[in-house]
C-alpha cells in the first residue's frame, strides 16, 4: 500500500499521474490510468476545442469511474484563456496549471473545485507558483519527455523538497517502480509518468509514434526547439521540447534556420520529419502495452522495492 498525499486526497491506490500530454494523452488514456489505480490527466492542446474535451471527459469518466483532470499551459492562457472555462465546465478534480505563472487561473480552478498542480522547473518557478496559490507542485527534470526546463529531476526534486512545505511530486523519467520508489524514498508524493505510457494503445496520435518509441533507447532524444518553429507554436524561448531523434533534428536541430525554413522543411505524417515528443525514459519502453499494465506494473514494483525498508 501506497499511501501519499496524492492518494488520500484523490481516493487512488497508487500515487500515480498519467502526464498530461497534448495531442497524445485524451479520454482513452486517462481513463485506463485512473481505472489501474492513479489518475490520467487529458492533455488539452491550444487547438483543441470544447467538444473535443467533452467528448474525452466522458471517454475518461467511462472507463476510469468518474474522477477526471487536465493539464493545461499556462502562458497559452495569457492570450487567451477560454480552454480554462471548457476545462472547468467539465467539473475536473484536478487541474495542472504549467509553465508560467498560473496567478490569475487558480482561484478559478479552485472555485470550480480542482486542486491546482503546476508543473516546475525551478526554485523560482516554485515561488511564483506558491504565490499563486496551487496546491501542490511537480518537479520536472530535463529527462522529461515533451517541453520541459533544464535541471535533471532528482537534483529538482531534492532543491524543491528543501524549499517548500506544499506537496512535491516528480516528473521526468520515471517509468518503473525504481523510479517511483526513489520519488517516494526521497519524500515526495508521487510521480507524473508521460514517456512510459506512450506506446499503449490508447495514446492518440501519429500512427508511427509508438512504433519509433518501442525502437528508440536512452540515448534518442534531444532537446530542441526545431518542432516548435516548424509548427509554428510559440513557446517561451525558455522551454524546449524533448523529441525522439530523427532526419529532421539532425539536419536542423542547431542549424539556426528561420521559422519558414522549418516549417517548409517539416511534414507532420513522416517519421523521418514529424515530431514525436519522449524523454529518456524512452529506453525503458520495449514494447507496445495497455496503459493499465503499465501504471499496475510500477505500483507493484515500487511497492516491492520499497517493503524492503518496511
Ligand atoms: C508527448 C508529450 C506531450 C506533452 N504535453 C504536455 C502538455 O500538454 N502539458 C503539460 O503540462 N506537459 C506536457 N508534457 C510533459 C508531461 O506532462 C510530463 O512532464 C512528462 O511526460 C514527464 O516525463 P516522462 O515523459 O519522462 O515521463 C508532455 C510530454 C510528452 C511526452
Amino acid at each position: 500500500m501506497l499511501d501519499t498525499w496524492l492518494t488520500r486526497e484523490l481516493g487512488i491506490t497508487l500515487p500515480l499521474v498519467g502526464a498530461p500530454m497534448g495531442g497524445r494523452a485524451g479520454g482513452a488514456l486517462a481513463g485506463e490510468v485512473t481505472r489501474a489505480g492513479g489518475l490520467g490527466l487529458i492533455g488539452a492542446a491550444r487547438y483543441n476545442t470544447a467538444e473535443w474535451l467533452d467528448t474525452e471527459a466522458r471517454t475518461a469518466r467511462e472507463v476510469g469511474g468518474g474522477l477526471l483532470g487536465f493539464g493545461l499551459m499556462t502562458w497559452s492562457l495569457h492570450d487567451d484563456d477560454a480552454l480554462l472555462d471548457a476545462v472547468l465546465a467539465l467539473e475536473p478534480r484536478v487541474v495542472t496549471l504549467s509553465f508560467g505563472d498560473p496567478a490569475p487561473f487558480v482561484e478559478r480552478a479552485h472555485a470550480a473545485g480542482a486542486l491546482v498542480l503546476s508543473q516546475i522547473n525551478t526554485v523560482d518557478d516554485l515561488r511564483v507558483v506558491e504565490a499563486a496559490g496551487v496546491d501542490a507542485v511537480v518537479a520536472q527534470g530535463h529527462e522529461a519527455g515533451g517541453h520541459t526546463g533544464r535541471i535533471g529531476t532528482l537534483p529538482l526534486l531534492q532543491e524543491i523538497l528543501e524549499s517548500t512545505s506544499l506537496p512535491v511530486l516528480a516528473a521526468g523519467g520515471i517509468a518503473s517502480g525504481r523510479g517511483l520508489a526513489a520519488v517516494l524514498a526521497a519524500g515526495g508524493e508521487g510521480a507524473f509518468v508521460g514517456t512510459a505510457l506512450l506506446a499503449s494503445p490508447e495514446t492518440v496520435g501519429p500512427a508511427y509514434a509508438r512504433g519509433r518509441l518501442v525502437d528508440a533507447g536512452s540515448t534518442d532524444t534531444v532537446y530542441t526547439d526545431v518542432f516548435d518553429k516548424a509548427r509554428h507554436q510559440p513557446w517561451p524561448q525558455r522551454w524546449g521540447g524533448r523529441a525522439l531523434t530523427n532526419a529532421f533534428t539532425e539536419r536542423w536541430h542547431g542549424a539556426g534556420a528561420d521559422e519558414q525554413t522549418l516549417a517548409d522543411a517539416y511534414t507532420a505524417d513522416d517519421p523521418d520529419t514529424g515530431v514525436v515528443y519522449a524523454g529518456e525514459a524512452a529506453g525503458l519502453v520495449t514494447a507496445e502495452r495497455p496503459a493499465g499494465d503499465v501504471i499496475r506494473d510500477i505500483g507493484a514494483q515500487a511497492d516491492e522495492l520499497l517493503a524492503r525498508f518496511r
